[in-house]
């Protein structure tokens, strides 16, 4: 039988991108995945828009046609609320992409108060003003654009010490309580940010459900692929780099776990650096 296992792309500006690619391992197990951070773009939550648009636009035209993936998954918020319809326009093959999951936070909240944890660059979105219109006009909808928290969360992953406090600055306002009304329901729109979720809720004021809406990502990926056949042998993903500079022994062994034990680099330095 011819193995047709397909080839999906995980694209995002850094190590976020991780949180839904371990979604997509289980929901997609049996494809073959290359996961790539634009680790030379980093970050892209303070880029104006048509930077944005232009870089993930670049890097696409480089690695689509190198390596022929079926999907790719925009794994990025800061990219996906600003590049989807670009990048639909310009390539054959479906994309899925990550966006703030205010809907599910409007249907969950019991207070009445969410707050959506983002980049600036989410925050400032046309496309997150219009979801807060069309699903959470009857709610009160803190917007928090915070300025270091994907880089804290890379900094972990390299093995380098970050101190609780630093979180808690970020994350401090989400957590409001006025009118009666107290957040309960955070929704992570970065990717970045699951990955210092348990840091978060050590460092929260007071309990509140934080929504990661990894799992759907994968869903609506498995959806497009369909059945994948059975493979007798599974191989390992790929992690590629746009410039690798960071690539730490701790950062190897947290791919490694994370089944990306082979490392490449696809130098591509930005046009803003
Ligand atoms: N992981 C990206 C997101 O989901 C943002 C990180 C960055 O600022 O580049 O928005």
């Amino acid at each position: 039988m011819s193995d047709r296992a397909p080839t999906v792309l995980v694209f995002d500006s850094g190590l976020g991108g991780l949180t839904v690619f371990s979604e997509l391992r289980t929901a997609l197990s049996g494809a073959r995945f290359i996961y790539a951070a634009d680790d030379a773009g980093f970050p892209y939550g303070r880029r104006d828009e048509n930077m944005v648009i232009a870089r993930v636009t670049e890097v696409m035209e480089r690695l689509i046609p190198r390596y022929q993936p079926s999907l790719v998954v925009i794994a990025c918020n800061t990219a996906s609320t600003i590049v989807l319809p670009v990048l639909r326009e310009r390539f054959a093959i479906p994309f899925v992409g990550t966006v703030p999951a205010i809907k599910p936070a409007a249907a969950l909240t019991k207070t009445g108060r969410v707050a959506i944890l983002a980049t600036p660059g989410t925050v400032k979105r046309d496309y997150t003003h219009e979801l807060i219109r069309s699903f959470a006009a009857t709610i009160e909808v803190e917007l928090v654009g915070a300025t270091g928290l994907a880089g804290l969360a890379e900094a972990i992953l390299r093995g380098q010490p970050v101190d609780d406090a630093a979180i808690a600055r970020e994350i401090a306002p989400c957590f409001v309580d006025r009118d009666g009304k107290r957040t309960d329901v955070v929704v992570l729109a970065c990717t970045h940010y699951p990955l210092v979720l348990e840091a978060m809720k050590r460092v929260a004021p007071w309990p509140v459900t934080w929504l990661d809406p990894a799992p759907a990502i994968a869903r609506r990926a498995a959806e497009l692929t369909g059945p994948i056949p059975p493979r007798t042998v599974v191989e390992d993903g790929l992690a590629l780099f746009t410039s690798g500079a960071a690539v730490t022994g701790e950062l190897r062994h947290a791919l490694a776990i994370r089944g990306l034990p082979a490392i490449a680099i696809e130098a591509m330095p930005p046009h803003w650096h």
